[in-house]
This record gives structure tokens, sequence and C-alpha cells, in this order.
């Protein structure tokens, strides 16, 4: 690998549509199940911008519920009415003013709606919440039973429910570009209700929804038409999915992704960020060791056999070298980092340092820090501690 990070794939800047990114570093969606009544508050305000000012080329809101029912928890953020677009834009107005491009991520829970936060025990609201006023509801799904254990049985979707959830993620992209975000992914993994639609694990449809892996698909590719009907022509729009559901048998698989992408690129959709698994006892794959980069070989398979249709890598990504080297391969045009970011948001920017050494400090850190350590490292370097 070069050494240099002037020629360091990871950041070089990376063109979709009419959206330049920064860098090829991606900050992923997560939930922080701390909005209040869907709003964002000032936490996720300084909570995003730290990872912008980091050095993340692209920050991703949390998945974004397209409607109340579709929530995780009651501290889910929410874009099921033009009533959010304005704390939306403050987050995309801040993360740009840091130099990142704003992304928004929506999603519907679907049959795993309805849970305590993770801390409080992510089982079912109980009396600690009704009494709080958190009342439980009833998820929805294409089936009427639960595939997760310790979930409630869901309301099966009905003919005329179809159209209004479609509706409903159509409306939701139209306000995040209402907001001013620059790049837009529908979540479509996860055991979520897009993926419990494709997956034949989770669809008991029959008809036009269900039964055989086109009518399962169905649903995928009418919420990517809504989206890009309500998002810009010149703004790229990802695709999440659970590339497998990792099950021993009967559950979806890498080829069925490969069929998918290839309709998605035909449906608008500009990149696939590449996960797995979710339906199950387990939020990924089941039998699929979670160990570093396990989920890279998803993205390097659609990028293989889906010519032009751009992937992103994500999943226990921790070191420079790797991200560097998963770009260098083609096995993904981006790399995106979840727990590694909490755990250190300049991530971005350390990896300069480490792929390109102390210069660094004076070229992609900002300034008020860069200037600093770059006189700390040398300081390091003469006693001897580098
Ligand atoms: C706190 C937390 C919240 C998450 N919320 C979301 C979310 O809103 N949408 C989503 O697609 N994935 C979500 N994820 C999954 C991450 O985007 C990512 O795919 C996963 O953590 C694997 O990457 P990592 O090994 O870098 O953490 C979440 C993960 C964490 C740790």
């Amino acid at each position: 690998m070069d050494a240099t990070t002037d020629k360091a794939m990871l950041f070089e800047p990376y063109t979709l549509r009419g959206v330049t990114l920064p860098n090829r570093i991606v900050l992923a969606p997560m939930q922080m199940y701390s909005a209040q009544d869907g709003f964002a508050t000032d936490w996720h305000l300084h909570h995003l911008a730290k990872f912008a000012m980091g050095g993340f080329g692209t920050v991703f809101t949390e998945g974004l519920c397209v409607e109340e029912r579709g929530r995780n928890t009651y501290g889910d953020m929410g874009v099921w009415s033009d009533d959010f677009i304005p704390s939306l834009r403050r987050l995309a107005d801040t993360l740009r003013a840091h130099g990142a491009v704003p992304a928004a991520q929506i999603l519907h829970t679907g049959p795993k709606a309805c849970r305590q936060r993770p801390w409080e025990g992510y089982g079912m609201l109980g009396e600690n919440e009704a009494a709080r006023g958190e009342l439980p509801w009833t998820p929805i799904a294409p089936s009427a039973e639960s595939k997760n254990r310790g979930w409630a049985n869901p309301e099966p979707v009905s003919q005329e429910d179809i159209p209004r959830l479609v509706d409903a993620f159509g409306a939701a992209a139209r306000r995040c570009a209402e907001a001013g975000f620059d790049v837009l992914d529908i979540h479509g993994a996860h055991g979520y209700l897009i993926h419990s639609f494709y997956s034949p694990l989770g669809n008991d449809l029959d008809g036009e929804y269900g039964g055989g892996r086109e009518q399962r698909m169905r649903f995928v590719l009418d919420v990517a038409d809504a989206c890009r009907a309500n998002w810009p022509d010149d703004k790229p729009i990802f695709y999440r999915l659970s590339c497998v559901d990792g099950v021993e048998e009967g559950g979806w698989g890498m080829d069925d992704t490969v069929v998918l992408a290839r309709e998605l690129q035909r449906h608008g959709i500009d990149l696939i960020d590449c996960s797995s698994g979710g339906i199950g006892r387990f939020p990924t794959a089941q039998i699929i060791a979670r160990q570093p980069l396990f989920q890279v070989p998803y993205a390097e398979r659609v990028r293989r056999d889906c010519p032009g249709m751009p992937t992103m890598a994500v999943g226990l990504i921790t070191e420079p070298s790797q991200a560097e080297h998963i770009l260098r391969n083609g096995q993904a045009d981006l790399v995106m980092l979840a727990r590694e970011a909490l755990f250190n948001p300049h991530w971005p920017l350390q990896a300069a340092v480490e792929l390109g050494g102390d210069e660094q400090f004076n070229k992609v850190w900002p300034p008020q820090y860069g200037w600093w350590l770059y006189r700390r490292a040398r300081s390091l370097h003469l006693a001897g501690r580098k």
C-alpha cells in the first residue's frame, strides 16, 4: 500500500450523481433511542457534529422512522410528518458546515417495533414504561407470527396497507430532501419491514407481494420507486440490504441479493449498503461468525456480479489499513464505521496520520487542533516515545 495519505484511497473523493463525497469514510446510521416524540434534541446535534469534525466525509443520521408505528422504541427519531423538517434541517446544515456530506437513513422496523430502549432491557414494553405513558402498540409485518423470539405477534399487512406504507417511504424521502440532506439510505435490512418482505423467513403473504422471490422483491422495488420519485435526480440513494439471512437453510442468500441489486439498479438505486441477518434470534447472520470484516465479502460479491453498482462495506472495520485494503482490493467503494466511531469519533483524522505520517496534522486536521498536535508528535518523537 502506498504510504502517503495524499495517495490513500480512503481520502479520495467519490462522486455519485451530482454529489461528491470528500472521502470514502462514512459514519453508519446509529439509533440513539434518545429522541423526544421523534424529534432530535441538542444531544443529537452535538453527537453527529462530532463525527463531521472528526473527518467522516459522509455522516448518516440514525434511521428516521417513516411512520409512528414503525418505531423500534419511544426514543426513535421520526420523519413521519412535515413537522420534523426544521429540526432535521438543523442537523443537515450543521454537518455541512463542518465539511461532511449530510446523509439520512429512513426505516420502518415492521415486526421489530415496540421495544424498550436497549439499556432498559430491549424487551417488550411493560409496567414501568406504561407508568410514564409509553404504552405498547401492535407492530405490522408481512406475517401474522413473530419470527424473532421474544417479539410480539404482528398484525399482518393487508392489501390496503401496502400502498400506504410505500407512500410513507416516499413522503419520508421528500422530507429528507427538503431538510437538505444530500444522500438517502433506505433501510432494507436487519429483520425490519422491508427485509421481512423479501426474505422467505419473514414473509407469509400470498399473491402479488408474497410467495416466490419476484413477488417478495416487489415491495422493495416499490419503495425504491417511491423514494426515487420524491428525491432529487442529482442526489444518490443507497439501499441497505441483509445480503444473507445466515440461517442453515431456507433463507435469503447471496445469489438472491445479486438478482435484487440488479433490479434496484434499474429502479434508480445508486449503491448497495451491504449488511446481513436480523430475522431470528440474533441481530446479524446467525451462522456467520462476527469477526473483523465479516460482511466485506457481500460488498465484494455485489460489486463483482452487478457491474456498475457500487457497494459499501460495514461491520467490524476498525483499522485504517483494513479499510484502505478493502478499497484497493476493489471489494467496496465506501467503508462505513459504527461502533468504532463511537469509540473514536476522530477515526478518519487519526487514519490520515497513521497512513500518511505527521504531516497530515497540517493537511487534513482542523488547524485549531492540527497545529498543536504536529508539535506534540515531534516532541514525542524526540523523546523516543513514538
Ligand atoms: C448504537 C447502534 C445503533 C444502530 N442503529 C442503526 C440504525 O439506525 N440503522 C441501521 O441501519 N443500522 C444501525 N446499526 C447498525 C450499524 O449501522 C452497523 O451496521 C453495525 O453496527 C456494524 O458496524 P460496526 O461493526 O462498525 O459497529 C446500529 C448500530 C449501533 C451500534
